[in-house]
């Protein structure tokens, strides 16, 4: 007999086996499969067919024996019992419901094992949650106190930083001053040298003056010396005797030719008195006034009218008719009358025709730009760089007496305050620039 029949199942070796028994051969996977009842002929050989593993099995063990009824618990789900022989065959009957309840019992213990294991396992789990909050709690405690030294440090700082942001506002206020009075003793020693440089400059001006009159006034001094030697010696003649007619002739013809020595070399003299007098012109006593730039340049240009026509010159003229200044008109037109006497002079000198250009505007600063142009033969480099210079001109002898361009330096910068700059090139021509501010600075 094979053991396929369904639970509880009721096992024995015997064979044949009992009503209502199973015949197997006892074995391990038979005992352990769930709640059996087993029919053995004694405790001996349950015990030689379940060595090892008897105190795991769920289930009855009986044993047929006319002695006393017995029962006794094998292990917590398995107990022994002893049968009458001749109620071996009702046995299924009677322990049916055993074994039955033993199977829940079993069931209800493996669930309660699970329910025990999960219980555990939360409260390993349980344990370890625990564990990390503590550990994270610690944790964070570590940092709030790390926090609050921090921001007790800050504080500390913070009072520190304070201290030391006034200290340095202090020294920086102390540098400043220092820096002020630096600026101002910066001021004042440049205004020194200022007037050092002006000095010099008008000692090097009176020097160049006296070595220009030195010439003419030389001349009139020998011719007039030569005349009194002259005037002496016909005297002499009239004490000793008479003055003879060939005499007084030849006295006249000297005299006569002194006379024009003398008025040559004094007309040079004159002309370089009359060329040197702007430069002496008191800022205070020329007259400063508003006025139209447009019309100062039309009055200057109508009084070289003579020259410009005389010369095989176009003018071009782009000038801002509405702007104003509050300036020095005078030293104004002197500038530009020496700029364009300058052009007609030495601009075309070897040419058929030029041009010449003048242009006034505005500019962004408040300042006028003024630039006036030739297209004639312009200048070498060691020329330029010499053409403010006094008496300095390439036209000794012809008439030039070197200080237009000087005066008109001059003029511009210390009359009407502002910058005069040229450009030149051999045989293309030379264009001066000139920035004035629109409002004269005031006399230093
Ligand atoms: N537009 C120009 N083209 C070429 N050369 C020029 C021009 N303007 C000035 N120069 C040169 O600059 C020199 C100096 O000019 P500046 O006006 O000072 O003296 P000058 O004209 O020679 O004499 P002055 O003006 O005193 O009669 C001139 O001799 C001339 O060589
Ligand atoms: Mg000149």
């Amino acid at each position: 007999m094979t053991d396929t029949g369904s639970r509880p199942l009721f096992l024995t070796p015997t064979d044949p086996a009992p009503a209502g028994w199973h015949h197997v051969v006892l074995a391990k996977r038979h005992l352990l499969a769930g709640p059996v009842a087993v029919l053995v002929d004694d405790l001996a050989q349950w015990r030689s067919v379940s060595a090892g593993f008897g105190e795991r099995l769920n289930g009855l063990v009986l044993t047929p024996s006319t002695d006393e009824p017995h029962c006794e618990r094998l292990s917590p789900l398995a107990w022994h019992l002893t049968v009458p022989p001749e109620r071996v065959g009702a046995a299924p009957l009677l322990f049916g419901g055993w074994l039955e309840a033993i199977g829940d019992a079993d069931a209800k213990s493996q669930q309660l094992f699970a329910l025990e294991h999960r219980m555990e396992r939360i409260g390993r789990e349980f344990e370890l949650t625990r564990h990390d909050y503590n550990e994270l709690t610690g944790r964070l405690q570590h940092q709030v106190q790390q926090l609050l030294a921090k921001e007790a440090e800050l504080g500390r700082l913070n009072e520190t930083l304070e201290a030391r942001v006034v200290e340095r506002t202090a020294d920086l206020g102390r540098a400043n001053e220092g820096l002020y009075q630096a600026l101002a003793e910066l001021k004042a020693t440049q205004n020194e040298l200022l007037k050092s440089a002006e000095l010099a400059h008008l000692g090097a001006l009176v020097a160049g003056i006296a070595h220009e009159l030195n010439t003419p006034i030389g001349n009139a001094l020998t011719v007039a010396t030569a005349l009194s030697h002259e005037t002496a010696q016909l005297r002499h003649e009239r004490a000793i005797g008479g003055i003879r007619r060939s005499s007084l002739d030849r006295l006249l013809d000297r005299v006569d030719e002194i006379a024009l020595v003398l008025e040559k070399n004094l007309v040079r003299a004159a002309d370089i008195i009359h060329h040197t007098k702007p430069l002496a012109v008191d800022r205070l006593s020329e007259q400063r006034r508003r006025f139209k730039v447009a019309e100062v340049i039309d009055d200057t240009l109508a009084a070289l009218s003579p020259q410009l026509k005389r010369a095989p010159v176009t003018l071009a003229l782009e000038v801002d008719g509405a702007v104003e200044m509050d300036s020095f008109p005078g030293a104004f037109s002197t500038v530009l009358s020496n700029l364009v006497t300058n052009a007609l002079t030495h601009a075309f000198t070897d040419r058929a025709q030029g041009r010449l250009q003048l242009r006034a505007k505005p500019c962004d600063d408040g300042q006028l730009e003024m630039v006036f142009s030739d297209d004639g033969a312009g200048m070498t480099p060691a020329v330029l760089g010499r053409i403010f210079e006094p008496f300095f001109t390439t036209q000794l002898g012809r008439g030039g007496s070197g200080l237009g361009l000087y005066i008109a330096y001059n003029q511009v910068r210390r009359m009407l305050g502002g910058h005069i700059s040229v450009t030149s090139t051999v045989g293309r021509g030379t264009s001066f620039r000139l920035l004035l501010p629109t409002v004269a600075p005031q006399p230093a």
